[in-house]
């Protein structure tokens, strides 16, 4: 990436218009988050509810006060441990933020990214820079620049490209704004680091909940083809019938032979690696055109908390 596409980016995002980014977890669809109209563009672009609010991007973290106030000791706590990372506070606003960017909430989802790219960029564009993932609506996160252009095409201003996001899922996003932090959605920095970095337990927002928190739709993140999340014995049994061309998501080797109609997709048997490759996988198994597909479930150790949140979401599934 050559700074004369930065500064490009940056100016164009100055201009009202919409750059998509790689960050470190997913591309994101940036707009300046000072900037209403443009700000209505990613709405626009995403064909997003208005009433879901946006995280803003900033460089550095003494910009944190100019987005959101009352930063509590366990937020700094947070911020010098985990940024720039994949993680986002949410805190109470600064008065002066966009009602259009919060969902009319009284509370400001905030990150740093570590992604050269997104550094970069936010360094150069001196302010903060709204951003949700670059899909439509209910659609998978991409990370690849292709993707981006798959999901949004000319809706968007530039696409920088930085190749494979490392991370592969969104960012974990915690509340700070209440007595007690709640994790909003789950992400690759798990509850156990957010526990030990406070020196409390940390727990996930479980119960419904009146914020706006990302795939608490029971469909997100999801493939257009008809998805399952199945146990080892499901994907057995259905295995004994035919059915018509269907992609099997999994992280275990098969110890037998397949019927034909059935594809494997071999997933890494590690988070961090299943974690990277699963939206691209997805994405390469819904254009693919079968007719089906079938995840496998994952383990139950904390480490795949993440994984599992987004796979249950991609087959429409809460609590499988
Ligand atoms: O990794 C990520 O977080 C990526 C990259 C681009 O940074 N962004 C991302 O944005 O996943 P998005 O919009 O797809 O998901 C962010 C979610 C929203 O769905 C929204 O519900 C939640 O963050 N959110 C934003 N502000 C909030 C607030 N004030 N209270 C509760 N949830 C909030
Ligand atoms: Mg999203």
């Amino acid at each position: 990436m050559t700074t004369p596409d930065i500064l490009t980016a940056a100016a164009l995002l100055k201009a009202g218009k919409l750059v998509a980014f790689p960050t470190e977890t997913v591309y994101g669809l940036g707009a300046d988050a000072a900037n209403k109209e443009a700000v209505l563009r990613i709405f626009a672009a995403k064909k997003r509810p208005k009433n879901h609010p946006l995280i803003v991007h900033i460089a550095d973290i003494k910009q944190l006060s100019l987005f959101a106030r009352d930063i509590s000791e366990d937020a700094m706590k947070l911020a010098m441990a985990f940024w720039p990372g994949p993680l986002t506070l949410v805190l109470p606003k600064q008065p002066h933020v966009l009602p259009e960017i919060t969902g009319n909430q009284e509370t400001i989802a905030v990150r740093i990214p570590r992604h050269p790219i997104a550094k970069a960029l936010l360094e150069a564009f001196q302010g903060g820079i709204a951003a949700p993932s670059a899909n439509q609506f209910t659609h998978v996160s991409p990370t690849t620049a292709g993707a981006v252009f798959k999901e949004l095409g000319q809706e968007v201003d530039m696409i920088l490209d930085g190749g494979a996001c490392e991370v592969g899922l969104e960012s974990t996003i915690i509340d700070l704004s209440k007595g007690t932090p709640r994790i909003l959605r789950p992400g690759m920095i798990s509850a156990l680091q957010l526990s030990h970095c406070l020196g409390k337990e940390v727990h996930y927002l479980n119960e419904v909940s009146t914020t706006r928190a990302p795939g608490m739709h029971t469909l997100h993140y999801a493939p257009s083809t008809h998805t399952e999340l199945l146990s080892a014995t499901e994907i057995e049994s259905r295995m004994q019938q035919h059915h018509d061309a269907t992609a099997l998501i999994t992280h275990i080797t098969p110890s037998k032979p397949l019927p034909a109609w059935l594809k494997v997709f071999s997933m890494s048997n590690q988070p961090e690696q299943y974690a990277h490759d699963l939206y691209h996988t997805l994405r390469m198994a819904d254009q693919a055109g079968f007719s089906h597909i079938w995840i496998q479930t994952v383990p139950s150790d904390p480490t795949w908390d993440a994984i599992r949140d987004r796979i249950q979401k991609a087959s429409g599934k809460k609590n499988a």
